[in-house]
């Protein structure tokens, strides 16, 4: 199969080389996981959020793509020194404008950021025991595109094992 080189434009690639926010936080709240069922790709969200529920900082370690190194990126800077309920409302088509638009094929990359930010806020409220009226009771679209780490794992070591 050809590959040709996909038409990101030039705020992708520059946030692709010089990513904002990548790495492990070790003083997170709350971290959460979000593989990509499209491409088996994963991603892990870092937050820090202090008593009036205001995301203080935010990072991620990425193992996708330029699309989705880049959004998460820009999510990351998107979400700082936001309350939680303006940050869950985010959708991955505003963080697509943000960077200035994505190729079609790469949207799922975009969305699988958002998921994994969405997955841990929704972790950070399940350990409080709260649940804030904004929350929906359901997975989001994103959440839902965002598959379970157990399922990741599995995909990862069929893929690690060479086989596939
Ligand atoms: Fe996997 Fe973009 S192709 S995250």
């Amino acid at each position: 199969m050809s590959r040709m080189p996909l038409p990101y434009n030039p705020k992708v690639l520059e946030l692709f080389r010089n990513p904002k926010n990548l790495g492990k936080m070790e003083d997170a709240t709350v971290w959460a996981v979000a593989g990509n069922p499209m491409c088996g790709d994963m991603i892990t969200f870092y937050l820090k959020i202090n008593k009036e529920e205001i995301i203080e900082k935010a990072s991620f370690e990425s193992y996708g793509c330029a699309a989705n190194i880049a959004t998460s990126s820009i999510l990351t800077e998107m979400i700082k020194n936001k309350k939680l309920e303006l940050a869950w409302k985010i959708t991955w088509k505003q963080v697509t404008d943000e960077i200035g638009g994505l190729p079609s094929i790469k949207f799922h990359c975009g969305i699988l950021a958002v998921g994994a930010l969405r997955r841990a806020i929704r972790k950070y409220f399940k350990e409080k025991g709260d649940k804030p009226s904004w929350l929906p009771q359901d997975l989001t679209f994103e959440e839902k595109q965002a598959l379970e780490e157990e399922e990741l794992a599995k995909r990862l070591a069929k893929r690690i094992g060479g086989q596939e």
